[in-house]
């Protein structure tokens, strides 16, 4: 079975993803493509409703991006945002034009809207705005349906056309009643059923896998994070022994981790699972190595040596997979660029590895869905709604040098962080947590004895991805709690210190 499908185009907006994810929250599928691509290739993705995105540029300047008028002409419903519905103003002969201090918007506004099926069930109230530039003349055919204090055009329709077009945000929450819009527009409006739901993805990637694949072999590099996890529970919903996993424990994990993965897959789900314990061999590399940027290097050409070792003993292998998600691949409205974060590859092979094709099952997902999917195939909210963690692991958690003994005293430190954070409630409300080895020794007294010994950094930061972060504020009485617990229990730490740097400046990670 096709989903229908809403393209997304995007203008150069920083909300295209967001916009997308409310398609989805509506059990509808959406993609997102640069405002560069054809006319054609618009057509050749048969999209049921098209939404437009804003943008920084003005609409009537020569340079900025635009868009074929055919695509008004397709007889696909459209709903312009912001630079979308300047744009569209622009092109079917409105007028838009340089806003002066009355007409500029910024935040929150209060919008009025006449009749209209978009805003069906939908009160006068608060919206998001930001922009410059207005529209001051309908095109011909529209009428306009909304308006606030400063901006006498904020919506405008053509109801026969099916073509819409607000100035403010709906995708963004301060705009109320954004959702219902958007709702609106997805099914009154475009007439779309909502086939886009975790059991449906499941059992048509599961056909979709099983066809691909036939009786051919594939291999999966498992780390126990949520991607690959899902990856490999899916791919081996669809095509059982067929599938195998390689889990290359480096040393480098959490407490436990390296025997939780192994209890998860091998003996849960029963999928082909191969361990490598390479520990020795990883600290064996990662000797005497202090800068950070090199203990990276190490680890990721170490891992993809490992990991053709162990392929190359399992005979000829057709498939690789992997648990590629969507925003990895979301091409950019403004560069047309993949979006990649180039030292977040490590763990990541290569393409000439010698297989005959990849999979990427999660390609079309955000996180949320990817989670939804997890737990929908029987996987444990604690797997599912696990912190990220860095394919070098605690190698860059550990400052400087790399030894068996700060590795293990790290491990115990983190571990009761991340307890005291679970049992005070507050995980999940934070995007990652973890704790740092710095290479430095303090005195300390303990009973009467003088103590030398490691000083163990907290680290707890909100995000919504790893781009930018602020430091989460944890209440004075838990952190003292886990700082007591920490330097009871951990032998090697007499000090604990809690990071208040949010990024920028700072990084997530300590290197
Ligand atoms: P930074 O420290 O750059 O981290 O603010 C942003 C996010 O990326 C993770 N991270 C990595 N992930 N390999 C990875 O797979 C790496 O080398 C790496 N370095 C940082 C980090 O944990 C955070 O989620």
């Amino acid at each position: 079975m096709k989903h229908d499908l809403v393209l997304v185009i995007d203008f150069g907006g920083q909300y295209k993803q967001l916009i997308a994810r409310r398609v989805r929250e509506n059990n509808i599928y959406s993609e997102i493509i640069p405002y560069t691509k054809s006319i054609e290739e618009i057509k050749a993705k048969d999209p049921k409703a098209i939404i437009f995105t804003g943008g920084p540029n003005s609409a009537y300047l020569d340079d900025s991006p635009s868009i074929s008028k055919e695509i008004f002409d397709l007889g696909i419903p459209i709903l312009g945002i912001c630079y979308g519905d300047q744009l569209t103003a622009h092109l079917l002969g409105g007028e838009v034009k340089k806003g002066s201090e009355k007409n500029r918007e910024y935040g929150k506004t209060i919008c009025h809207y006449k009749e209209s099926k978009l805003f069906k069930g939908v009160e006068s109230g608060q919206v998001w705005m930001s922009h410059t530039d207005y529209i001051s003349k309908l095109p011909e055919g529209f009428k306009c349906i909304a308006s606030t204090d400063n901006c006498p055009i904020a919506a405008m329709e053509n109801e026969e056309k099916k073509i819409y077009a607000v100035q403010f945000h709906p995708e963004v929450k301060h705009s109320i009643d954004g959702d219902k819009m958007i709702r609106n527009f997805l099914y009154d409006i475009a007439g779309l059923k909502g086939d886009w739901t975790s059991e449906n993805f499941i059992e048509n990637k599961v056909k979709e896998i099983r066809e691909k694949v036939g009786d051919k072999k594939a291999l999966l590099a498992l780390s126990g994070g949520v991607d690959s996890s899902v990856a490999a529970v899916l791919m081996h919903k669809a095509i059982g022994d067929k599938l195998t996993c390689i889990f290359v424990d480096h040393g480098l994990l959490r407490k436990d981790e390296g025997d939780q993965v192994e209890e998860i897959f091998k003996n849960r789900f029963k999928i082909n699972f191969i361990r490598v314990n390479a520990q020795k061999r990883y600290l064996d590399k990662l000797a005497g190595v202090s800068e950070p940027e090199k203990k990276r290097k190490i680890i990721g050409e170490e891992f993809i040596r490992v990991f053709e070792e162990e392929a190359k003993k399992l005979g000829k292998i057709d498939y690789l997979v992997q648990g590629t998600i969507y925003p990895d691949v979301v091409e950019s409205g403004t560069n047309g660029s993949a979006v990649i974060k180039s030292h977040h590859n490590v763990g990541g092979l290569p393409d000439d590895i010698g297989f005959e094709g990849l999979i990427e099952p999660l390609r079309e997902l955000f996180k949320d869905e990817v989670r939804a999917i997890g737990l929908e195939l029987g996987l444990d909210e604690d797997l599912i709604y696990r912190h990220p963690f860095p394919g070098p692991g605690l190698a860059i958690r550990v400052i400087g040098e790399i030894t068996e003994q700060k590795l293990n005293i790290l491990r115990e430190a983190d571990a009761i962080y991340i307890d005291e954070l679970k049992k005070n409630g507050l995980y999940r409300k934070i995007w990652q947590a973890f704790a740092a080895l710095p290479d430095i020794k303090t005195v300390g007294v303990m009973g009467d004895e003088r103590t030398y010994d490691y000083v163990c950094a907290l680290r707890a930061v909100t995000s919504t991805d790893g781009m930018t972060a602020e430091f989460y504020p944890i209440d004075m009485e838990i952190l003292a709690k886990i700082s007591n617990r920490i330097i009871n229990e951990v032998k090697g730490i007499n000090r604990v210190v809690y990071d208040i740097t949010s990024k920028p400046p700072g990084t997530i990670e300590w290197e």
